[in-house]
């Protein structure tokens, strides 16, 4: 007589129907959204790369897992965690979680481990020394040349070979530092869209033969200038790094960055 009520009961709790749906919409990012019967998102999933293109430091894909509040707990998202598992073809995935959070207790319950501190930092034009920048950008660096890239990411192409090529219209923007044609620093910016006001950063990089000479700052604060060029509706940049990473945290700092939050970045091994 209980029976139907149990079996409801037990769909309810965990939520059978709620279609776990793959999404292709974006080149380089697999995507999966968590369908109501209602018709509504009410959950996602991406798994993206790390860097915005191949290079030659390792990276770890990133997962970025959401439910809406009103439907957690009902295992939304160990079922959009399932789907991601299913399909990666890569060994490790890595995602942030803010300390003491449901994300935190939801990796944890899903094996992520090795737990380090990641920092995001924001910088806020309207808080940019413009001379500052100008001084920092116009600096002679003996030997090295500045050189900029825009257009869209392609997922193949690494740094090099985007700026052997032509620029065209598109999202990032790409600051790099050479020598003879041969790269020594570099930093990129990818913009959201037209409606959203902050850009993500990654790096800069400095390669190890040509440290110590100040090359990461210099191509971030010419990327800082030129991006505002680009797309001036860019109001902020978000970076994140290594909460380990000093020397990193210094250069930003000089360039007017402030801490934004600092995140937990988790490891999943499949
Ligand atoms: C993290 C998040 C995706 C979990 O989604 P969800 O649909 O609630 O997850 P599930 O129902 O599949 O939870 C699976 C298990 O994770 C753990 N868990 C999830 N939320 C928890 C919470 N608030 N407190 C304690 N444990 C929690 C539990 O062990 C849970 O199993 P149980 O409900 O049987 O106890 C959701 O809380 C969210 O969107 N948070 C904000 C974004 C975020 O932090 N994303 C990073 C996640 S990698």
């Amino acid at each position: 007589m209980f029976e139907p009520w149990t079996g409801a009961i037990v769909c309810f709790m965990s939520d059978c129907l709620t279609d776990i749906v793959a999404v292709s919409d974006r080149p380089g990012v697999s995507r999966w959204h968590a369908v109501a019967p209602s018709g509504s998102v009410v959950g996602s999933a991406s798994l993206r790369p790390d860097l915005p293109f191949p290079s030659s430091v390792p990276s770890v894909p990133e997962l970025r897992l959401y439910v809406e509040p009103e439907q957690r707990r009902r295992g939304i998202g160990s079922r959009l965690l399932t789907a991601v598992q299913e399909r990666a073809t890569e060994t490790r995935l890595a995602t942030d979680v803010a300390p003491d959070s449901p994300g935190e207790s939801f990796c944890l319950r899903h094996g992520f481990r090795n737990p380090r501190i990641r920092r995001h930092d924001l910088l806020t034009y309207c808080d940019v020394h413009q001379a500052w920048l100008g001084e920092l950008v116009d600096a002679e660096h003996p030997g090295y040349r500045l050189t900029h890239w825009t257009g869209d990411l392609p997922s193949t192409a690494g740094a090099e070979a985007l700026l052997r090529g032509p620029s065209r219209p598109g999202n990032a923007v790409l600051t790099a530092a050479d020598m003879d044609g041969d790269l020594a620093a570099y930093v990129v910016a990818v913009v959201g869209g037209q409606l959203q006001p902050r850009a993500r950063q990654y790096g800069p990089t400095v390669f190890p033969e040509h440290r110590g000479r100040r090359l990461g700052r210099w191509v971030n604060a010419a990327l800082i200038r030129r991006l505002r060029e680009v797309h001036p509706h860019v109001s902020e940049i978000e970076t994140a790094t290594a909460g380990d990473g000093r020397h990193s945290v210094g250069t930003l700092e000089d360039l007017g960055f402030r801490l934004l939050r600092r995140m937990r970045r988790y490891e999943l091994t499949l």
